[in-house]
């Protein structure tokens, strides 16, 4: 484990980063599959984590301001169930902007970003120290799907994991369960898991909030191939391919990729890299559930479901979860 310097008197930042080399390998190996997959992962440098905030300010996407909505509405019951001064730690923290509508009601003895995309995970934890003088920060640069290694360096006391944004619907069911059953392990007995999950909904409203007017999530999602250029020295040009993004109605999940639009070999990591005309690279899911739904998946992990918001529509919800 790296030591954590000081950003700040009240900010650290640790870097558990992963090699180069693994993530030249992860790439690769998803590139050679059929069909194409690129870890979602993968979308958050620096310019993809400043393009992911825009996007949660268009006017079709809708669950950011909704998440926002029922976070601030509930923020006081959600302070109850978190309990005084626990340890709060967020997975895919982005720009930490969900946690300050809940710092002065929740009251964290300490406050643990993790993203994977380093300078902005920085920049964020910085800015935040500055603005909460108070707080506790510890970020920490890591991959939550690999290892959670650094929260044994952590203070004992109570242990909440905060997971907004239904960044969980990013992964497959099967592997949200084996998320959630780290997370589980993470907080211990007694401890317990604030979840943003997005809902079932009509398709229409799902689909324009991946298919913004400004073409916004489109250069979310070519951005990703500038990044494989730089990890695999590739050449792949994003004018040749096109965002793409639905609703798969049996699966119940939007579905991101980025599609050909010619016969094109690709130098990639010293070889080539064959696309046919219209062959797509999976970018993304992301599933969308019941609340039935969630809190099955989240008992298979061995939490509860203690407590749900939603808004009044019932486009998205937040759940507390209690480790059994
Ligand atoms: C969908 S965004 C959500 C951001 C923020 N939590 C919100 O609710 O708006 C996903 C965030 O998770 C981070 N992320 C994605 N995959 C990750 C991984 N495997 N490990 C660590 N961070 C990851 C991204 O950098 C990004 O900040």
């Amino acid at each position: 484990m790296n030591q954590a310097l000081f950003l700040r008197d009240n900010v650290s930042f640790q870097d558990e980063h992963p090699a180069a080399g693994d993530s030249r390998d992860e790439l690769l190996a998803g590139l050679r599959a059929e069909p194409k997959t690129i870890d979602p992962k993968y979308f958050y440098d620096a310019l993809g984590s400043r393009l992911f905030a825009r996007i949660t300010r268009l006017p079709e996407y809708y669950p950011t301001r909704t998440e926002v909505g029922i976070l601030h509405r509930h923020r006081q019951q959600i302070a109850a169930h978190c309990g005084v001064s626990c340890v709060f730690i967020e997975p895919g923290s982005g720009n930490c902007e969900k946690v300050r509508l809940l710092l002065d009601a929740v009251r964290p003895s300490l406050y643990v970003p993790v993203d994977i995309s380093s300078e902005f995970l920085r920049a964020a934890a910085l800015q935040l120290g500055g603005e909460y003088p108070w707080l506790a920060i510890a970020a920490v640069c890591a991959d939550f799907n690999a290892s959670w290694d650094f929260t044994r360096r952590l203070p004992l006391g109570k242990r909440v994991v905060f997971y907004p944004g239904s960044t969980i619907g990013n992964l497959e069911p099967a592997d949200a369960v084996r998320f959630l059953a780290r997370v589980k392990e993470v907080v211990g007995a007694g401890g317990g898991a604030l979840i943003g999950v997005d809902l079932h909904k009509d398709s229409a409203c799902l689909t324009a909030a991946y298919n913004d007017a400004q073409g916004v999530t489109a250069r979310f999602n070519l951005n990703v191939l500038l990044r494989l250029n730089r990890i695999l020295e590739a050449d792949f040009e994003p004018a040749q391919f096109r965002h793409r993004a639905f609703y798969n109605t049996d699966r119940q999940r939007i579905e991101m990729h980025l599609v050909s639009q010619c016969e094109q070999s690709v130098g990639c990591n010293g070889s080539r890299l064959r696309l046919r005309q219209g062959e797509s690279i999976h970018t993304e899911n992301s599933y969308k559930y019941t609340v039935q739904g969630f809190a099955a998946l989240a008992a298979a992990a061995g939490l509860a479901l203690e407590r749900s918001w939603l808004d009044d529509e019932a486009l998205f919800s937040v759940h507390y979860l209690r480790a059994t």
